[in-house]
């Protein structure tokens, strides 16, 4: 894993979007993996920006999203459908049917991973994928003590996942508690990988997930084994791993 330091969650989000639009300048045709919440949000508004000012065009591109809460429906301004539409797609000239999330119908619905994998596998892999963390180490919605092997399906949130989220519902009863995620072994097949890491939040995982050997119990810590992984973590995300290593490589 390479890391790159920040100054903060701007710099995060100019670094991570300037690579999105290099790999579209590169492959006009891209498949990009997208994730939602908070921290790429400022990494959409930049590309926004570009797209305004620039000439970088999304009409070839094709999107795939990580995750997708089971029970809300599209309009729902809490989807990540509603998410993808309102903070990025609706503003670029990406064609709505080259844009994908995950769905799942309800929690019984079997098919509904498997499908999504054939469809990635279709488009030929993601190119390159976006990623958050979790304060708990997720990425995606696969929660700590999911499988390194496992595929796009169906997911249980964790507590603390639920809490974490309940910031954007009016009470934590109104968090779905279960999501459809792309899997961790599906996230490892793309070819480029970004993590972006912000706030003093993310200070701890991003201390442990440095100083971890790869495990289960944190998800993110797979990404360790993957080729082409950076991560883009701002001074505030840094902290506790300055603090007990005195000095970021890079
Ligand atoms: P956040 O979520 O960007 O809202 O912090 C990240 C995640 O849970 O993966």
């Amino acid at each position: 894993m390479k890391l790159v330091e920040v100054k903060d969650y701007a710099e995060m989000s100019e670094f991570a979007a300037k690579e999105i639009i290099k790999q579209v300048h590169l492959k006009s045709n891209s498949v990009l993996g997208l994730a939602t919440g908070g921290t790429p949000t400022g990494t959409y508004q930049y590309l926004i920006n570009d797209f305004k000012k620039s000439d970088t065009s999304y009409e070839e591109v094709m999107t795939v999203n990580l995750d997708e809460y089971i029970g809300l429906d599209k309009k729902n301004p809490q989807s990540y459908d509603y998410y993808m539409k309102t903070n990025l797609f609706e503003h670029i000239n990406v064609k709505e049917e080259n844009t994908h999330l995950p769905y799942a119908k309800n929690i019984e619905d079997q098919e509904a991973g498997q499908k999504y994998e054939s469809l990635i596998e279709s488009l030929g892999g993601i190119d390159l994928q976006i990623l958050g963390i979790g304060e708990n180490g997720h990425i995606g919605f696969n929660e700590p003590g999911t499988s390194f092997s496992s595929k796009t399906g169906i997911v249980e949130l964790a507590e603390s996942t639920k809490q974490a989220n309940a910031r954007y519902f009016s009470s934590i009863e109104e968090v779905p508690t279960h999501a459809i995620s792309m899997g961790i072994s599906t996230i490892m097949k793309s070819k480029e990988i970004l993590l972006l890491v912000s706030g003093i939040k993310k200070a701890p995982i991003l201390n442990e997930l440095m100083n971890t050997d790869v495990s289960e119990d944190l998800p993110a810590s797979i990404l360790k084994t993957h080729p082409n992984v950076t991560i883009i973590a701002d001074q505030e995300a840094l902290s506790v791993y300055k603090e007990t290593k005195g000095s970021v490589y890079s």
